[in-house]
């Protein structure tokens, strides 16, 4: 079987540009040999993660349903945008909640490779939220992060109506990162792309 990659941006405004990339992200991987799936986290709203909510109501059923479809991903590819100098609260949220979830098949963070990209309407291109993505992924929560990824700056004026980089260049790297992705996924799902 092909590697399926999950894709999803940690926005979920509407014409969010780390959106953008995801779904751009997402284009490409369907032109390769893997199974893309495009997630938003809008179809899993979560509460702000509360010990005491956790204690007397459990992990809510949507941080199960993303945990189960990180599980079953050999590869993943987070697309986030930077909140003063960091990744936003709606995909760590996301992720706390996901990394609570006991039992079920498989892993979702020591099963997939993941890959980080990030946005930036500024000149960083979201290098810091970037960087601390990465962190909490590979410290955190023992994910093989992949060391290759994207990062688009100038955002706001990056991309086509139809959702193409205007820039040719960012499209080569983007293909890159993704087609690396899905070697790494499926090398360490022992599959073959
Ligand atoms: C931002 N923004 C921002 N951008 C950036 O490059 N570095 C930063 O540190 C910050 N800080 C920041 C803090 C807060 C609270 C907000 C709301 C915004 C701007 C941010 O990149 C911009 O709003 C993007 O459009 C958000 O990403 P999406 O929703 O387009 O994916």
């Amino acid at each position: 079987r092909a590697p399926r990659i999950v894709v999803f941006a940690g926005s979920i405004r509407t014409g969010s540009y780390s959106a953008r990339l995801a779904a751009l992200a997402a284009r490409e991987l369907a032109l390769m040999e893997c199974e893309p799936v495009l997630l938003s986290l809008a179809d899993y709203p979560l509460p702000i993660y509360d010990a005491d909510l956790e204690a007397e109501s459990g992990v809510p059923e949507p941080a199960r349903q993303l945990r189960d479809q990180l599980a079953s991903a050999d590869g993943v590819f987070i697309a986030t945008p930077e909140y003063n100098a960091g990744f936003p609260p709606l995909l760590k949220n996301a992720i706390d909640w996901a990394s609570r979830v006991r039992g079920g098949e498989g892993d979702a963070f020591k099963g997939p490779v993941y890959a980080i990209g990030s946005t930036s309407p500024g000149g960083l291109g979201g290098y810091r939220a970037s960087m601390m993505l990465r962190q909490t992924l590979a410290l955190g929560l023992n994910v093989l992060v992949l060391a290759e990824q994207v990062m688009v700056a100038g955002a706001a004026n990056a991309f086509t109506e139809d959702g193409d980089f205007k820039d040719e260049r960012a499209l080569e790297r983007l293909r890159a990162v993704m087609s690396t992705l899905i070697e790494q996924a499926a090398l360490r799902a022992g599959l073959r792309a």
